[in-house]
Protein backbone atom coordinates (compact mmCIF):
# COMPACT_ATOMS: atom_id res chain seq x y z
CA UNK A 1 0.00 0.00 0.00
CA UNK A 2 0.90 3.93 -0.48
CA UNK A 3 1.65 6.27 2.38
CA UNK A 4 -1.16 8.33 1.26
CA UNK A 5 -3.06 5.52 2.48
CA UNK A 6 -3.68 5.91 6.34
CA UNK A 7 -6.10 4.79 8.84
CA UNK A 8 -7.65 8.43 9.37
CA UNK A 9 -7.85 11.14 6.79
CA UNK A 10 -4.89 13.51 6.51
CA UNK A 11 -5.17 16.73 7.37
CA UNK A 12 -3.97 18.37 4.39
CA UNK A 13 -2.74 14.98 2.10
CA UNK A 14 -5.41 15.09 -0.48
CA UNK A 15 -4.50 13.82 -3.86
CA UNK A 16 -6.67 15.56 -6.93
CA UNK A 17 -8.45 18.38 -7.89
CA UNK A 18 -9.38 21.12 -5.28
CA UNK A 19 -12.28 21.98 -6.95
CA UNK A 20 -13.63 18.85 -6.97
CA UNK A 21 -13.14 18.24 -3.28
CA UNK A 22 -14.52 21.99 -2.61
CA UNK A 23 -17.62 21.28 -4.67
CA UNK A 24 -18.63 17.74 -2.98
CA UNK A 25 -17.17 19.40 0.83
CA UNK A 26 -19.46 22.09 0.26
CA UNK A 27 -22.55 19.50 -0.67
CA UNK A 28 -22.31 17.01 2.53
CA UNK A 29 -21.07 20.53 4.92
CA UNK A 30 -24.91 21.74 3.61
CA UNK A 31 -26.16 18.73 5.95
CA UNK A 32 -25.80 17.22 9.18
CA UNK A 33 -25.71 13.72 7.01
CA UNK A 34 -26.18 13.19 3.26
CA UNK A 35 -26.53 9.98 2.71
CA UNK A 36 -29.01 7.37 3.99
CA UNK A 37 -26.62 5.84 6.49
CA UNK A 38 -27.40 2.06 5.18
CA UNK A 39 -25.20 0.32 2.34
CA UNK A 40 -26.62 0.05 -1.11
CA UNK A 41 -29.28 -2.37 -2.23
CA UNK A 42 -27.68 -3.48 -5.28
CA UNK A 43 -24.16 -3.97 -3.63
CA UNK A 44 -25.84 -6.35 -0.90
CA UNK A 45 -27.82 -7.84 -3.74
CA UNK A 46 -24.33 -8.65 -5.69
CA UNK A 47 -22.11 -9.46 -2.52
CA UNK A 48 -24.25 -12.60 -2.01
CA UNK A 49 -22.02 -15.84 -2.53
CA UNK A 50 -18.65 -13.91 -3.18
CA UNK A 51 -16.31 -14.58 -0.82
CA UNK A 52 -14.53 -11.61 1.28
CA UNK A 53 -11.18 -10.08 0.15
CA UNK A 54 -9.56 -6.84 -0.54
CA UNK A 55 -12.24 -4.26 -1.71
CA UNK A 56 -12.13 -0.95 -2.90
CA UNK A 57 -14.89 1.13 -2.19
CA UNK A 58 -14.71 4.27 -4.86
CA UNK A 59 -16.27 7.86 -4.28
CA UNK A 60 -17.54 6.12 -0.77
CA UNK A 61 -19.13 9.01 0.51
CA UNK A 62 -20.33 8.57 4.44
CA UNK A 63 -18.98 5.18 4.42
CA UNK A 64 -22.29 3.06 4.74
CA UNK A 65 -21.07 0.80 2.48
CA UNK A 66 -17.28 0.63 3.92
CA UNK A 67 -18.23 -0.23 7.67
CA UNK A 68 -20.97 -2.86 5.96
CA UNK A 69 -18.22 -4.35 4.32
CA UNK A 70 -15.34 -4.19 6.84
CA UNK A 71 -18.30 -5.89 9.18
CA UNK A 72 -18.79 -8.85 6.65
CA UNK A 73 -14.59 -9.08 6.63
CA UNK A 74 -13.48 -7.75 4.00
CA UNK A 75 -10.26 -5.48 3.82
CA UNK A 76 -12.05 -2.10 3.19
CA UNK A 77 -9.88 0.69 0.90
CA UNK A 78 -12.08 3.89 0.47
CA UNK A 79 -11.31 6.43 -1.77
CA UNK A 80 -12.80 9.58 -1.75
CA UNK A 81 -12.43 13.07 -2.30
CA UNK A 82 -14.57 15.06 0.52
CA UNK A 83 -12.56 15.46 3.47
CA UNK A 84 -15.77 16.38 5.41
CA UNK A 85 -17.38 12.47 4.12
CA UNK A 86 -14.11 11.18 4.78
CA UNK A 87 -14.34 12.18 8.21
CA UNK A 88 -17.83 11.46 9.03
CA UNK A 89 -16.98 7.86 7.49
CA UNK A 90 -14.12 7.17 9.70
CA UNK A 91 -16.42 8.14 12.67
CA UNK A 92 -18.40 5.52 11.90
CA UNK A 93 -15.91 2.87 11.39
CA UNK A 94 -13.98 4.15 15.00
CA UNK A 95 -18.15 3.50 16.52
CA UNK A 96 -17.89 0.20 15.14
CA UNK A 97 -14.70 -0.32 16.16
CA UNK A 98 -13.71 -1.31 12.47
CA UNK A 99 -10.65 -0.86 10.40
CA UNK A 100 -10.60 1.28 7.21
CA UNK A 101 -8.03 2.39 4.51
CA UNK A 102 -9.35 5.92 4.03
CA UNK A 103 -7.69 7.77 0.72
CA UNK A 104 -8.43 11.33 0.44
CA UNK A 105 -7.98 11.36 -3.57
CA UNK A 106 -9.56 11.46 -6.78
CA UNK A 107 -10.10 7.87 -8.18
CA UNK A 108 -7.39 8.78 -10.90
CA UNK A 109 -4.82 10.32 -8.22
CA UNK A 110 -4.93 8.23 -5.52
CA UNK A 111 -1.97 5.47 -6.52
CA UNK A 112 -3.65 2.85 -5.68
CA UNK A 113 -1.77 -1.01 -5.92
CA UNK A 114 -2.56 -1.92 -9.83
CA UNK A 115 -4.65 -5.18 -9.94
CA UNK A 116 -5.23 -5.96 -6.42
CA UNK A 117 -8.88 -5.59 -5.37
CA UNK A 118 -10.95 -8.91 -5.05
CA UNK A 119 -13.99 -6.33 -5.93
CA UNK A 120 -13.60 -2.93 -6.89
CA UNK A 121 -17.21 -1.07 -6.12
CA UNK A 122 -18.30 1.89 -7.25
CA UNK A 123 -21.62 2.77 -6.15
CA UNK A 124 -23.12 6.38 -7.82
CA UNK A 125 -19.47 7.41 -8.11
CA UNK A 126 -19.60 10.78 -9.85
CA UNK A 127 -16.73 10.76 -11.96
CA UNK A 128 -15.86 13.23 -13.97
CA UNK A 129 -15.11 12.24 -17.69
CA UNK A 130 -12.07 12.85 -19.82
CA UNK A 131 -10.74 13.00 -23.10
CA UNK A 132 -8.53 9.44 -21.68
CA UNK A 133 -11.15 7.77 -19.80
CA UNK A 134 -8.87 8.14 -17.00
CA UNK A 135 -11.50 7.24 -14.59
CA UNK A 136 -13.03 4.50 -16.60
CA UNK A 137 -9.41 2.60 -16.43
CA UNK A 138 -8.59 3.22 -13.34
CA UNK A 139 -11.72 1.59 -12.18
CA UNK A 140 -11.01 -1.66 -14.11
CA UNK A 141 -7.24 -1.22 -13.31
CA UNK A 142 -7.88 -1.71 -9.80
CA UNK A 143 -9.09 -5.08 -10.34
CA UNK A 144 -7.11 -8.19 -9.62
CA UNK A 145 -7.36 -11.04 -11.97
CA UNK A 146 -10.21 -13.22 -10.82
CA UNK A 147 -11.76 -10.62 -9.10
CA UNK A 148 -14.96 -8.13 -9.67
CA UNK A 149 -15.99 -4.84 -10.74
CA UNK A 150 -19.73 -3.59 -9.58
CA UNK A 151 -20.33 -0.52 -10.76
CA UNK A 152 -24.45 0.79 -9.92
CA UNK A 153 -25.39 4.44 -11.12
CA UNK A 154 -29.25 5.88 -10.91
CA UNK A 155 -30.67 4.86 -14.36
CA UNK A 156 -31.65 8.04 -16.25
CA UNK A 157 -29.41 10.39 -15.21
CA UNK A 158 -26.78 9.49 -18.79
CA UNK A 159 -29.69 11.01 -20.44
CA UNK A 160 -31.26 13.24 -18.07
CA UNK A 161 -31.02 16.98 -19.37
CA UNK A 162 -31.85 19.69 -16.42
CA UNK A 163 -32.59 23.30 -17.07
CA UNK A 164 -32.47 24.77 -13.90
CA UNK A 165 -28.82 23.28 -12.64
CA UNK A 166 -25.56 22.74 -13.87
CA UNK A 167 -25.84 18.99 -14.15
CA UNK A 168 -24.69 17.44 -17.75
CA UNK A 169 -24.40 13.91 -18.34
CA UNK A 170 -21.90 14.46 -20.52
CA UNK A 171 -19.21 15.41 -17.64
CA UNK A 172 -19.92 12.15 -16.25
CA UNK A 173 -18.61 8.51 -16.44
CA UNK A 174 -21.24 6.20 -16.59
CA UNK A 175 -21.88 2.32 -16.79
CA UNK A 176 -22.13 1.79 -20.55
CA UNK A 177 -18.63 3.93 -21.14
CA UNK A 178 -16.87 1.16 -18.71
CA UNK A 179 -18.47 -1.46 -20.78
CA UNK A 180 -17.23 -0.01 -23.96
CA UNK A 181 -14.15 -0.66 -22.35
CA UNK A 182 -13.92 -4.71 -21.40
CA UNK A 183 -12.47 -6.43 -23.62
CA UNK A 184 -11.81 -10.84 -23.80
CA UNK A 185 -10.07 -10.17 -20.08
CA UNK A 186 -13.70 -9.68 -18.86
CA UNK A 187 -16.61 -11.63 -18.47
CA UNK A 188 -19.94 -9.59 -18.11
CA UNK A 189 -21.95 -10.58 -15.29
CA UNK A 190 -24.55 -8.46 -14.66
CA UNK A 191 -25.50 -5.38 -17.66
CA UNK A 192 -28.94 -4.06 -16.90
CA UNK A 193 -30.98 -1.83 -15.16
CA UNK A 194 -33.44 -2.98 -12.54
CA UNK A 195 -35.65 -1.11 -9.79
CA UNK A 196 -33.67 -0.27 -6.97
CA UNK A 197 -33.43 -1.31 -3.32
CA UNK A 198 -33.70 2.46 -2.31
CA UNK A 199 -32.32 2.97 1.42
CA UNK A 200 -35.26 4.86 3.82
CA UNK A 201 -34.10 8.15 3.61
CA UNK A 202 -31.01 10.39 2.09
CA UNK A 203 -30.40 12.82 -0.52
CA UNK A 204 -30.55 9.64 -3.38
CA UNK A 205 -33.91 8.35 -1.76
CA UNK A 206 -36.24 9.52 -5.10
CA UNK A 207 -34.09 7.08 -7.77
CA UNK A 208 -36.46 4.15 -8.50
CA UNK A 209 -34.07 2.32 -10.81
CA UNK A 210 -29.74 1.54 -10.91
CA UNK A 211 -27.78 0.71 -13.63
CA UNK A 212 -25.60 -2.16 -12.62
CA UNK A 213 -22.37 -3.18 -14.46
CA UNK A 214 -21.27 -6.57 -12.56
CA UNK A 215 -17.81 -7.55 -14.23
CA UNK A 216 -14.96 -10.29 -13.79
CA UNK A 217 -11.45 -10.19 -14.69
CA UNK A 218 -10.46 -13.38 -16.19
CA UNK A 219 -6.70 -12.71 -16.08
C1 LIG B 1 -23.40 10.30 -5.29
S1 LIG B 1 -22.16 10.18 -4.05
C2 LIG B 1 -22.23 8.45 -3.61
C3 LIG B 1 -21.60 8.17 -2.28
C4 LIG B 1 -21.63 6.70 -1.83
N1 LIG B 1 -20.99 5.82 -2.78
C5 LIG B 1 -23.05 6.26 -1.57
O1 LIG B 1 -23.57 5.46 -2.35
O2 LIG B 1 -23.63 6.73 -0.59
C6 LIG B 1 -20.66 10.28 -5.03
C7 LIG B 1 -19.41 10.33 -4.16
O3 LIG B 1 -18.26 10.26 -4.98
C8 LIG B 1 -17.30 11.19 -4.51
N2 LIG B 1 -16.44 11.50 -5.66
C9 LIG B 1 -16.70 12.33 -6.70
N3 LIG B 1 -15.71 12.30 -7.58
C10 LIG B 1 -14.79 11.42 -7.10
C11 LIG B 1 -13.53 10.96 -7.58
N4 LIG B 1 -13.02 11.40 -8.74
N5 LIG B 1 -12.85 10.08 -6.84
C12 LIG B 1 -13.35 9.63 -5.66
N6 LIG B 1 -14.54 10.03 -5.15
C13 LIG B 1 -15.25 10.91 -5.88
C14 LIG B 1 -18.13 12.34 -3.98
O4 LIG B 1 -17.46 13.14 -3.08
C15 LIG B 1 -19.29 11.60 -3.35
O5 LIG B 1 -19.02 11.27 -2.01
Amino acid sequence: MTDNIAAVPPADGYLGDPAVRAEWDNRYADRHQLWSGRPNGALVAELAGLTPGRVLDVGCGEGADAVWLARGGWDVTAVEVSGVALERAAGHARDAGLTVRWVHATLTEAALPPASFDLVSAQYPALLRTPDAAAERALLAAVAPGGTLLLVHHAGMDTQHSHDSDFDPADYVWPSMVADLLDEDWEIQVDEQRPRVAPDGGAGAHHTDDLVLRARRLR
